[in-house]
């Protein structure tokens, strides 16, 4: 595994990012840049790891470094990643060994970002996050917290157990499950319309019903489906970031996402239809604010259109994929939901439990298939799962 280092304060704790990472069997190479080196003494990486602390491309004996470390890291993990380097990792410079492993490399990479509020909001840095993530590439974002020079706010390098932990996870992720995904079926050519998050109904100018749904499962399929290749719209109620290379249509409400998705559904030969609708709205908007004063209304509810049941109506040579969030009877209630909207595979998630389902970064899944079969996805990142559920799809269509 590879360690990058750039020039920010939070290099002050890669050294016990280091130690963590070899506690758990980890082999860590550091590669520190020019900035880096004057956070964090190369001396201390190298009696901890036994090995020289390269940063340039120029005076290694190994005559193709820059290369060859890339080639062998099963992944790169950058603490700190400062919006400088974001930067040239983003346009594919080479400029430092840093870069240059970086580009030179097919590893999972993992970037903890750590810089002022002001750097990490400005667009060019976002956009840079965007692309970056778009590539696949895992971002650990600040958190809130001080900074450097006393300044609060949000910049804030992740803590090294937090760190440790999520590139295990990712290391983790060499499971069978992505193996099969990392087959890496291409879907040049294909069709694919995503949904995804919660969707908000009015109450009222200020108010609205929505539901947990944070779009990460839906945004993490439209990611999946773009890197091999599909041509992807994506329909979305969630304010979460979007992947790069996408379109992106922004809805808030069933009744818009249902417009949406009808005008767009004979050009598709793929639907996930991962949102979360609102099963309900209220049956009148009121055009102002309800006064607090006026007592607590009695709001009358109406159904929203079953997007998907109306889908699986009119698909014709679509393949149309719904979810399934459920809190009990799992795979029962999925199979009747698989009958009853007339589709071709269903997603059935456990949002009981708190490793799965709403707000969180991992996920487990069963998918039941309209043939009858089932298959059990062990617990894993949301994008492993939306890598796992892309690769069967795209399989199905060669079929
Ligand atoms: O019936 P239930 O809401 O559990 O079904 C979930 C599936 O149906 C999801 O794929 C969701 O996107 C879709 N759905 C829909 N329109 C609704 C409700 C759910 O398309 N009004």
């Amino acid at each position: 595994m590879i360690l990058g280092i750039s020039g920010g304060i939070a290099a002050y704790k890669s050294v016990e990012i280091l130690r963590r990472l070899q506690r758990t069997g980890a082999d860590v190479v550091p590669v520190v840049t020019e900035a880096g080196r004057k956070f964090v003494a190369p001396m201390a990486l190298e009696s901890l790891t036994g090995r020289r602390v390269s940063s340039s491309l120029w005076n290694d004996t190994d005559p193709i470094p820059h290369t060859s470390l890339g080639q062998r890291a099963d992944l790169i993990l950058v603490a700190p990643a400062t919006a400088d380097l974001i930067a040239r990792y983003r346009a594919g410079l080479a400029s430092d060994l840093l870069a240059a492993t970086l580009l030179a490399s097919r590893a999972p990479v993992l970037l903890c970002p750590a810089m002022h509020t002001e750097m990490w909001e400005h667009p060019a840095t976002q956009e840079n996050i965007d692309v970056l993530q778009g590539r696949g590439v895992h971002v650990l974002e600040p958190a809130e917290g001080s900074l450097a020079g006393g300044d609060m706010g949000i910049g804030r390098m992740r803590e090294p157990a937090e760190i440790v932990e999520k590139a295990q996870q990712i290391l983790l992720s060499d499971s069978p499950l992505t193996d099969l995904a990392d087959a890496a079926r291409r879907m040049e050519g294909v069709r694919v319309l995503v949904t995804a998050g919660g969707t908000r109904e009015s109450i009222d100018p200020v108010r609205f019903i929505g539901n947990r749904s944070s779009g990460k499962m839906g945004h993490a399929i439209a990611a999946e489906a773009a890197r091999r290749g599909a041509a992807v719209v994506l329909v979305t109620a969630s304010d979460a970031r979007t992947p790069a290379g996408i379109e992106v249509i922004r809805v808030q409400t069933a009744a818009e996402m249902e417009k949406e998705v009808l005008s767009r559904f004979a050009d598709s030969d793929v639907v996930f239809m991962a949102a979360a609708v609102a099963d309900f709205r209220p049956r009148v908007e009121a055009g102002s604010k309800i006064k607090k004063s006026d007592g607590p209304p009695l709001l009358e509810l109406e159904p929203t259109p079953d997007i998907l049941a109306r889908l699986g109506e009119e698909k014709a040579s679509q393949f149309v994929v719904g979810f399934a969030a459920e809190t009990d009877d799992l795979v029962e209630n999925a199979k009747a939901k698989l009958e009853r909207k007339k589709i071709d595979l269903i997603v059935a998630n456990d949002v009981s439990a708190a490793d799965s389902g709403f707000e969180v970064d991992t996920n487990r899944a069963v998918l039941l298939w309209r043939a009858g079969e089932v298959e059990d996805l062990p617990l894993a990142l949301k994008s492993e799962i939306a890598a796992a559920i892309v690769e069967r799809v795209a399989g199905a269509l060669e079929d």
